[in-house]
């Protein structure tokens, strides 16, 4: 008997590029994030049919235990000195954790647990992150080049962007050609 050898889906790590793999793809454009950076004027008058990043998720069953795998593409851009981010989330199901590979560029990926406490991990190609159950997360692009990202995450966590509607309590801008981190004041 001949048993086959099958061939997975490919990802080259320094693009977060997939081949030979059945893909989902999702764009999100200025346009979908309305209130999501603090300078509503300058978001007002950034093209809104601009792509702020791309998602590509390979094909996998849902299930309890089942993985997903997907690639965040997230564009170099600001909207007022405020660097590009995706809208972030907590899992729906809470308990559920995520990991995160750096592939390529420079940026921060902001994790928030329920009670409000922020922090910031640097992102770049090789770093790894561990996303704790019970922990919104988004991803920042601080650099001049798209900032790629590998997550892997359990099939049944699902995503609930409506907890933060107040925001994440740390905001990241471009300063002096630097970053600063700004804290929020939620009143
Ligand atoms: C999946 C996950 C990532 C994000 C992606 C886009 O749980 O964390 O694949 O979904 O980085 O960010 P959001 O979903 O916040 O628009
Ligand atoms: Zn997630």
């Amino acid at each position: 008997m001949t048993i086959p050898f099958v061939t997975p889906p490919q990802v080259a790590w320094a693009s977060g590029i997939f081949s030979a793999g059945s893909l989902r793809c999702k764009s999100t454009t200025v346009a979908d994030l309305a209130d999501v950076f603090a300078d509503a004027d300058a978001w007002q008058k950034e093209a809104h049919e601009r792509v702020v990043y791309n998602v590509e998720m390979l094909e996998s069953p849902y299930g309890e235990g089942e993985l997903y795998v997907g690639a965040t593409h997230l564009s170099a851009g600001l909207i007022g000195d405020e660097f590009f981010m995706t809208r972030g989330h907590f899992h729906q199901r809470r308990e559920q954790g995520e990991v995160y590979f750096g592939l390529c560029g420079e940026g921060l990926l902001l994790l928030q647990s329920e009670q409000g406490e922020a922090w910031l991990e640097t992102v770049q190609s090789g770093s790894v992150h561990i996303i704790p159950a019970f922990t919104a997360h988004r991803l920042i692009n601080t650099g001049q080049n798209v900032l790629s990202a590998l997550a892997v995450w359990p099939s049944v966590a699902g995503h609930d962007y409506h907890s933060l509607a107040q925001g994440f309590a740390l905001r990241v801008f471009s300063a002096a050609g630097g970053i600063e981190v700004r804290e929020v004041r939620v009143d």
